[in-house]
């Protein structure tokens, strides 16, 4: 078996199961990064003034064509949250005018739709979703009588924060085409997790980190502007506007130059995709490469060989998680044991007698999993319920899933 831990330079004796909050870059990745720092550092000028935008070009066509959508339609971005107070603030939104989004999103991104909704006189209305999630049709249906005459855009997450499900995007935006409603999708989880195929989907924006499951550099994300709403997306920092190295002006301008900045990570992204699509070319790399090798049924050269081997064994580990936690608590998943429906993480619920009231951000049970067997994994309140969030990512193995179900076996019956 590869030993992908040795890719990364994560801290011996922690069991990270936490990639979907943050994920760590490979080291090569890391390397790609300080590369393009040194270049900036060798001649600052001709790089950043004669050189970057070519560079962020080629970067953002290779991320589109990983997303699915021409790199023109994408600006960089730092992250996710970035991208979407972007739409917030470019969506022509009214006195009157409703944004629905679900109760899975993001608190964060609520908060976002929230505070524009209020300077705005518009109302956000969070649609509660069924209770067990194992029917589109369901779902759809549900989301969509929430939608009134008055409804002008729907904020939905491609995999959700809390319970880390995979939501029926192009289902969405389908209807919500033939209804004239606005998408914008909150992808961040996506990448490198599930297929993303923008142009497919027809969505209106779609925000991403590409540090979570793409393990890019921190501080790199993208935003999605369908040719439609490009004359009206605004960045949230004003600067020139324009192209530095003079060329003819372009929707993108107004978020290449936000100024002075080391644009590093965002240079860095193909790195990331190319090392999770080159991991076919790894395995076969490896001295007992043949089982692997039949295991995965890699195509030569075949690119989505690698990302889909990579979804495979994280999924598998996630499963895995998923079947020992369900054994320990009794308790049933959200969502049924099938990747529709979850990827690379997944929220299980835990007992009630973990539900002690905590005034911190972090939930005790989850510091004491830090404290006490030094695991990150986050613990979600949501609803009014505890989850655990299990993430694997190709350094995780069976080993990091049994310690978190031996350590929440013992923390859970104290
Ligand atoms: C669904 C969702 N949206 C948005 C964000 C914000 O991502 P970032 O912190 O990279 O901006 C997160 C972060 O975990 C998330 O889970």
């Amino acid at each position: 078996m590869p030993d992908w831990r040795s890719h990364w330079s994560l801290r011996p004796g922690v069991t990270y199961l936490n990639h979907g909050s943050f994920g760590p870059s490979p080291r090569v990745v890391s390397e790609a990064r300080q590369a393009w720092t040194d270049r900036l550092e060798s001649e600052p000028m001709d790089f950043l003034v004669r050189q970057m935008e070519e560079h962020l070009d080629a970067a953002r066509d290779c991320l589109g064509k990983f997303v699915g959508t021409h790199g023109r339609n994408l600006v960089f971005v730092d992250n996710a949250t970035f991208g979407m107070n972007v739409v917030a603030h470019s969506f022509p939104l009214t006195a009157g005018d409703e944004v629905l989004a679900t109760d899975h999103e993001y608190g964060a991104v609520l908060r976002i739709w929230r505070q524009q909704c209020q300077k705005t006189g518009a109302t956000l209305i969070v649609r509660k979703l069924p209770a067990r999630l194992d029917s589109i049709d369901e779902l759809i249906e549900t989301l969509f009588a929430a939608v009134t005459a008055r409804t002008r855009l729907i904020v939905v997450s491609h995999v959700t924060s809390p319970t880390a499900v995979i939501l029926p995007v192009r289902e969405i935006c389908a209807k919500a085409k033939t209804l004239g409603l606005a998408v914008c999708i909150d992808g961040p989880h996506a990448p490198a997790a599930v297929d993303v195929t923008i142009d497919k989907f027809g969505c209106d924006f779609y925000a991403a980190s590409c540090h979570k499951w793409l393990s890019a550099p921190f501080g790199s994300g993208f935003l999605y502007v369908h040719p439609r709403w490009q004359g009206k997306a605004r960045p949230n920092i004003v600067s020139w506007g324009h192209s530095l190295s003079g060329r003819p002006a372009n929707w993108s301008d107004e978020f290449t130059w936000s100024g002075t900045r080391d644009p590093a990570a965002f240079l860095a992204v193909p790195a990331a995709i190319e090392f999770l699509e080159g991991l076919n070319r790894a395995v076969a790399a490896e001295p007992q490469s043949a089982t692997a090798r039949r295991e995965a049924s890699f195509g030569a050269g075949d690119t989505r060989s690698g990302v889909d081997y990579f979804r495979r064994w994280s999924h598998d580990l996630v499963r895995y998680a998923r079947e020992q936690i369900v054994r320990l608590t009794g308790l049933e998943p959200l969502v049924p044991d099938s990747p529709e429906w979850y990827g690379t993480m997944i929220a299980l619920p835990l007992p009630d007698a973990v539900r002690e009231p905590h005034e911190g951000h972090m939930h005790p049970l989850q510091q004491a999993l830090w404290d006490r067997h030094q695991i990150e994994v986050p613990i979600v309140d949501w609803q009014g319920r505890r989850f655990v969030r299990v993430s694997c990512h190709l350094y995780s193995d069976r080993g990091d899933v049994d310690r978190l179900v031996d350590a929440l076996r013992g923390l859970l019956s104290t």
